[in-house]
């Protein structure tokens, strides 16, 4: 077995998990198998001992994975490390939105006039449609990352989710009838949500999981 695989195994935990998960499921093992913690049993001690010694085997080497993620991020743009949160598999579905994003100001938001192109418009109409379905499975993964670290503002922060969905519902409608704002007025709307909540309460979120998963 490749000798990564084997770290996370000796961790319980998943092949590529995250720095959060990593920390966490390590501060667990200690407090689990410590052998400070079977003062009067030696033969508890010495298996305390032993496993002590494959997990912070294993925690060094998987600790020695992550300081080159940041590296291998974009640099300049919206891709740029106020967008990075720490964790893992959140920050690159916000690469992947934010590339979404950017083609489609790229492509239509200038000049600033409204579409009226039926093929454009119907083009614009999908494109929004797309970048929807995907921040939905992008919610769905947030969430699941809130949900499993016990995150206090839960609830608070699925109804911002809720709210830009809604929002971007009701563009794809305007898109599909005759009432449509320029690209460039939608463009000016996700971009200032992008930088209002991924900066501001994406960050705070992921400092959250850093936080507890401090050893
Ligand atoms: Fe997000
Ligand atoms: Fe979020």
């Amino acid at each position: 077995m490749d000798h990564l695989l084997q770290y996370y195994a000796a961790l319980g935990i998943k092949a590529g998990a995250s720095l959060p998960e990593v920390k966490l499921a390590y501060r667990r093992l200690v407090k689990a198998w410590h052998p400070d913690l079977f003062p009067d049993d030696p033969w508890r001690q010495m298996q305390g001992e032993r496993r002590m010694q494959e997990i912070n085997t294993a925690y060094q080497h998987l600790m020695g994975e992550f300081p080159a993620l940041p590296a291998s991020r974009p640099a300049g743009g919206l891709g740029d490390d106020a967008y990075v949160i720490g964790i893992n598999e959140i920050d690159k579905q916000h690469e992947i939105f934010l590339k979404m994003f950017e083609k489609f100001r790229d492509t239509y938001a200038s000049p600033s006039i409204i579409i009226v192109d039926k093929d454009v418009k119907m083009k614009i109409y999908l494109y929004i449609l797309n970048m929807r379905r995907y921040v939905f499975k992008h919610f769905m993964t947030e969430e699941e990352y809130m949900i499993k670290y016990g995150y206090p503002k839960y609830f608070e922060h699925r109804e911002k989710h809720d709210e830009f969905l809604k929002k971007l519902m009701g563009l794809e409608d305007d898109y599909y009838t005759d009432n449509q704002l320029s690209p460039n007025n939608i463009s000016d709307i996700i971009s200032s949500w992008i930088a209002g909540h991924i900066k501001m309460m994406d960050q705070e979120f992921g400092r959250y999981v850093n936080d507890i998963a401090m050893v």
